[in-house]
């Protein structure tokens, strides 16, 4: 069954970028000059994913508009000539369809994945945190095209994964997977952001993900945690155990722009490829790497 909707929760606060995010969602920081969002709808559009289902939170309104008309603006870059800057905007309308839905309550992933139930229904869907940022080769699937075409080959869930650092076990998602040969393995278990030494797994989630009905059940199966959340990784260990999931690992760069690090890290990486400032500042750089930190 061809996957029609894409789902990306955008309600999160986003304390690690404060002061930045208080007024501004983390979702529309902008790397380089694309909001942070746009490299996951990207990602969704390059997979041929008509619809995009955002889970908004309070305050999250510019995330909504940025996906609709704006109408001055256009007029201004219209009569100005600039069609290149016009286009830029407005294309993305007319590359998906946008339907917005609130989380009213932060109750944590799998509670904003259960707030799409309604639009998605019986269909297979993707899922994508926006703040894991994939960069593959333009001639390659992107990310989540990658897990599409797996779950249109095996109609089964499909989730990727990474070798997570010793020592960053307890940022990731971490599954434990049936090892053998070079994937995709099935899931056994996977379990929230675990302390060191409790799994000796080191799979960690990248934040993409493809599902369909079965995991609904799931997730109104599952308990809260003890901050309160209700965390997608339980409704995972179910979801294997009643139907299985499928692990692969993807190819192309990662960047966790979750911390100020990784979102660095994702701005140089865009910057040194951007057509436009791309060759000044990979000059600039190597002027600067010359020197002293
Ligand atoms: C979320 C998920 C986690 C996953 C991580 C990176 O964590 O809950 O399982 O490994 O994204 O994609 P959070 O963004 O809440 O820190």
């Amino acid at each position: 069954m061809k996957i029609q909707k894409a789902v990306i929760p955008a309600a999160g606060l986003a304390i690690r970028f404060l002061p930045a995010t208080k007024t501004i969602p983390k979702e529309m920081l902008p790397i380089v000059d694309r909001p942070t969002i746009l490299y996951s709808v990207e990602e969704i559009i390059r997979a041929d994913i008509p619809e995009l289902i955002l889970i908004a939170g309070r305050d999250k309104t510019s995330v909504e508009d940025y996906f609709d008309t704006s109408y001055e603006l256009e007029e201004i870059l219209d009569r100005a000539g600039k069609m290149d800057l016009l286009n830029s905007i407005r294309d993305i309308r007319k590359r998906i369809k946008v339907i917005s839905i609130r989380q009213q309550e932060a109750l944590g992933l799998g509670h904003a994945v259960l707030c799409a139930e309604s639009v998605i229904g019986n269909e297979p869907f993707a899922l994508l945190l926006s703040d894991q940022i994939m960069i593959g080769q333009p001639e390659q699937p992107s990310a989540i095209a990658h897990l599409t075409k797996l779950y249109a080959e095996t109609g089964k869930a499909v989730v990727s994964v990474f070798q997570v650092p010793t020592g960053d076990v307890s940022k990731y998602g971490i599954v434990d997977l049936k090892e053998g040969g070079t994937g995709p393995w099935n899931v056994i278990s996977a379990l929230e952001k675990p302390e060191p030494g409790v799994t000796a797994s080191r799979w960690g989630l990248t934040g993409r993900y493809v599902f369909d009905k079965e995991i609904f059940p799931c997730l109104r199966a599952i308990k809260p945690d003890t901050f309160g959340e209700y965390q997608l990784t339980d409704a995972m260990t179910l979801l294997a155990e009643r139907h299985g999931i499928l692990a692969t690992t993807l190819v192309g760069d990662r960047f966790d722009a979750r911390d100020k690090l990784g979102f660095l890290q994702a701005n140089v990486e865009m910057a040194i490829r951007h057509p436009e400032v791309g060759a000044a500042f990979q000059e600039y750089l190597r002027e600067r790497c010359a020197r002293a930190f």
